[in-house]
């Protein structure tokens, strides 16, 4: 793949001056730079590496109106020897296209995903923020940008990847256990649905879910299956639960669960980790009694962003109030938390090819 050029000058790049804050936030910055790929024709071509900045998105695009449009969420952390280094990047690349194919859209080969965002980094790469927990988010996503008002596939895309300087999702990083709201009400996904996919329809469906959560303190929405028996996962990010003896449990991937890639690295580190993972179907009634017979001893989710983001407790539309354990960050949660990120930041080796210099 020919990628082209057309970058900022030394002196219009701010990365140039870049001096990063105490705590970046999530997602608040970008850098100079945007990696392009259109798609007509029955192809992919003109890639290129361009400035940060709007682009001309006809009204009648199918993107704006039916929603054909699916992202995903990676990170890059430098490590000691100052280089940059991506994160299972090759798994989130086939899952960009797994979305793609569940809403009908032309998916990206993975090694013009790849090779479009390290040509990216390789531009911005001054763009790192130097706190401890900081990252550089990587946001690909593809859109439909044929300019037509009938319900069919469009055969026109736009591939973008945007970064993203930033700092924990949750304000107060890995420190607070956050509360979930328990809702009867709001449902994610149904079988035979967008869930197993990272469509952004399913996220501007979880806005109002999350506003509700905000009212009752919660950050989040847990959400169950659409029978309210089963416990799938939160809107940005799968579930977990610990049970008293260490043993994690991560609801099972459905196709009303995004198979999140925090998980499945979880579940293949378990060795590592010193305790056992595995997934099973998680009952809502069992999991309140084994929260309040102590048989289950700390929770929280998993995610790209969230890294580990621990729950201390739910709080249910009646505003009664179930707290795991003593409601802190538990040891377990703890130790996942740093297994994870000592391997993301290269302190301890992981498993072969997860990360990948740029
Ligand atoms: N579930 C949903 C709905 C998400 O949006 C995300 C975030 O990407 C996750 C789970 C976690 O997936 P991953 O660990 O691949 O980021
Ligand atoms: C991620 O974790 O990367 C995501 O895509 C979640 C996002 C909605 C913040």
């Amino acid at each position: 793949m020919q990628i082209t050029y057309n970058l900022k000058s030394a002196s219009e790049r701010r990365s140039e001056a870049f001096e990063p804050k105490e705590n970046v936030g999530f997602g608040e910055l970008r850098t100079d730079h945007m990696f392009l790929m259109d798609f007509s024709d029955g192809q992919w071509h003109n890639p290129r590496v361009v400035p940060y900045a709007p682009f001309e998105v006809a009204p009648g695009a199918i993107a704006l109106h039916y929603g054909q449009s699916v992202f995903e969420g990676a990170k890059a952390f430098r490590h000691n020897d100052e280089e940059i280094y991506t994160f299972r990047l090759d798994k989130n690349a086939e899952r960009l296209n797994r979305s793609a194919d569940i809403l009908c859209m032309e998916g990206v080969p993975e090694v013009m995903q790849l090779a479009g965002i390290e040509a990216l980094i390789d531009v911005d790469r001054l763009w790192f923020p130097l706190q401890e927990d900081a990252c550089l988010y990587i946001r690909p996503f593809i859109f439909a940008t044929e300019d037509r008002l009938s319900v069919s596939p469009s055969e026109q895309y736009t591939f973008c990847v945007i970064l993203s300087p930033s700092g924990p999702y949750y304000n107060d990083g890995f420190s607070k256990a956050i509360r979930l709201l328990i809702s009867k009400r709001f449902h994610r996904a149904v079988s035979g649905g967008t869930g197993a996919s990272k469509a952004s329809g399913n996220y501007a469906a979880s806005l109002k879910a999350g506003k509700v959560a905000a009212e009752y303190g919660a950050a989040q929405v847990l959400y169950l299956d659409a029978s309210n028996q089963q416990i799938e996962e939160v809107g940005a990010m799968n579930h977990f639960h610990i049970l008293k003896d260490g043993t994690v449990i991560i609801p099972t991937f459905t196709d009303t669960i995004l198979k999140s890639i925090t998980s499945e690295s979880i579940l293949d580190l378990g060795e590592l980790l010193g305790c056992e993972v595995r997934q099973e179907t998680v009952w809502l009634d069992k999991f309140i009694q084994d929260i309040e017979s102590g048989g289950i001893i700390e929770a929280g989710g998993f995610g790209t962003a969230a890294v580990v983001a621990p729950v201390g407790s739910y709080i249910f539309e009646d505003r009664r109030v179930l707290t795991v354990g003593d409601g802190a960050v538990g040891k377990h949660t703890k130790r996942i938390y740093q297994v994870l990120t000592d391997i993301q930041k290269g302190h301890i080796s992981g498993p072969k090819n997860w990360l990948r210099k740029v």
